[in-house]
C-alpha cells in the first residue's frame, strides 16, 4: 500500500552525538522517495513547545553526513516540566500539520516520546547516545565515535605515563553505564576500569598498582567513568562526583571529576605522581565513525518504513546485524547496564 503526501517532523533531543546529521539526511532523502514533506523542528521538544521549524528538502541535508553535532540543534527541555506543555506539543503538531514525528534521542528525549505516544500522538523513535545504554538496541550510534576518541587519547596518554613513570587517570562520559570506559578501556590497555556498576574499594586500586610495581611496571592506567563511585571502606559507601548542584529538566545531576579526586588519594596513599585527564565533550564533538554514519543512516531509513507502517509508539533499533523495532517503553523502562561476563573480560586485566 503506497502512503501518499504525509508531512512528517523530526527532532533531535538530549545531549548531542555524531551521526545524527547522518540520521537528519536518511530521514529526509528516503521521505523523497515516497512523496513526502519533511519539517525539522529545531532544539528538540522546545522547538515544538514553542514551534521553530523548518523545511527539510534534499539540499538542506546535503553536505552534513560527515558533520559532528546536529543540524537541528538541541536541548534537554522536558515538555512535562512545562506547564501545558504536553497539550503545547499536541496542538502545534497539529498546528504545523504533521502526520508524524521521528524523534531521534536517549533516554530522555524518548521517554517523553513515549508518554506522548501513550496519548495516541504519532511518533517513532530513533535511539542515540554516546553512552550505549539505551535498551533493546545492540549498540546506538554516536557511541563507536566516542569509544574511538576515548581510545586515541588512552594511547596517547599511555606514552606519556611510561616516560614519566605516573599514574594516569582518564575520566570519560557514562552516567549510570559503563560502556565507554569499557570498550576504550579493554581497546586501550587500561591497567584499571571503573564504572558505574561496580564500586570499586580505595585499596583494591591500591593493590593493582602494587602489583604492577612487583613487577616492574612503573606506570598504570586507570580509566574511569564520570559515574563510578569509590569507597575508602568497607562501611562507606561512595558517592558519585558532582561539577555542582544544580539538576536539570530531566533530573539529571551534572557530573564530573572523580579523576582529580581519584588522582588527589592515589597521590597522598603511594606517592606515586598522578595526573588525571577528563576527556568531556571532545568524546561528544567532532565528525562520526564510518560505523556511526552507517548506523545513524540505516535508522534513518528504517524510521521513516516505520513511519509507512503506521509502527507508532516504536522504535529502531539494532539487533545483531539487523535493524528492527521495539515498543519505545522497552527502551526507557530499564537502562541498559554492563553485566558480569563483559567485566570480567576487562577483569583478567587488572593487575
Ligand atoms: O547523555 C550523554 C552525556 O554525554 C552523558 O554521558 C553526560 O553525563 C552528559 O551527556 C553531559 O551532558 P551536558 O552536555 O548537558 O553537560
Amino acid at each position: 500500500m503506497e502512503v501518499k503526501n504525509l508531512k512528517i517532523g523530526m527532532l533531535t533531543g538530549g545531549g548531542d552525538c555524531p551521526g545524527l546529521n547522518a540520521v537528519i539526511r536518511a530521514i529526509v532523502r528516503k521521505s523523497i522517495l515516497y512523496n513526502w514533506e519533511c519539517i525539522g523542528i529545531e532544539n528538540g521538544w522546545k522547538g515544538l513547545v514553542d514551534i521553530f521549524v523548518r523545511p527539510l528538502d534534499i539540499n538542506s541535508v546535503s553536505g552534513i553526513l560527515q558533520k559532528g553535532g546536529t543540524i537541528l540543534g538541541t536541548s534537554r527541555t522536558n515538555p512535562y516540566k512545562l506547564d501545558g506543555g504536553e497539550q503545547k506539543v499536541i496542538e502545534n503538531a497539529n498546528k504545523i500539520g504533521l502526520d508524524a514525528l521521528i524523534a531521534i534521542g536517549g533516554e530522555d528525549t524518548l521517554g517523553v516520546a513515549n508518554k506522548l505516544a501513550k496519548k495516541g500522538f504519532p511518533v517513532v523513535g530513533v535511539p542515540k547516545t554516546i553512552d550505549n545504554d539505551l535498551n533493546g538496541t545492540d549498540y546506538t550510534f554516536g557511541f563507536d565515535t566516542a569509544v574511538n576518541i576515548a581510545m586515541d587519547a588512552i594511547d596517547r596518554i599511555h606514552t606519556t605515563a611510561e616516560s614519566h613513570h605516573r599514574a594516569m587517570i582518564i575520566e570519560v562520559m557514562g552516567r549510570h553505564a559503563g560502556w565507554i570506559a569499557m570498550h576504550a578501556g579493554i581497546a586501550g590497555g587500561a591497567d584499571l576500569i571503573l564504572i558505574p556498576e561496580k564500586e570499586i574499594k580505595i585499596d583494591e586500586i591500591l593493590k593493582v598498582m602494587d602489583d604492577r610495581k612487583k613487577r616492574g611496571r612503573t606506570f598504570s592506567i586507570i580509566v574511569v567513568s564520570e559515574g563510578a563511585k569509590i569507597s575508602e571502606s568497607d562501611q562507606k559507601a561512595g558517592q558519585m562526583v558532582l561539577q555542582d548542584q544544580k539538576i536539570d529538566a530531566f533530573g539529571h545531576v551534572r557530573l564530573g571529576g572523580i579523576a582529580n579526586l581519584l588522582a588527589e588519594i592515589i597521590e597522598k596513599q603511594t606517592g606515586v605522581e598522578t595526573r588525571a585527564t577528563i576527556l568531556g565533550h571532545i568524546q561528544r564533538g567532532g565528525s562520526p565513525t564510518a560505523y556511526d554514519r552507517v548506523l545513524g543512516t540505516r535508522f534513518g531509513i528504517y524510521a521513516v518504513d516505520m513511519v509507512k507502517n503506521g509502527k507508532f509508539g516504536r522504535m529502531a533499533a539494532l539487533k545483531g546485524a539487523e535493524i528492527t523495532d521495539i515498543p519505545i517503553d522497552d527502551a526507557v523502562s530499564n537502562l541498559k547496564v554492563v553485566d558480569d561476563d563483559f567485566y570480567n573480560v576487562a577483569r583478567t586485566f587488572f593487575r
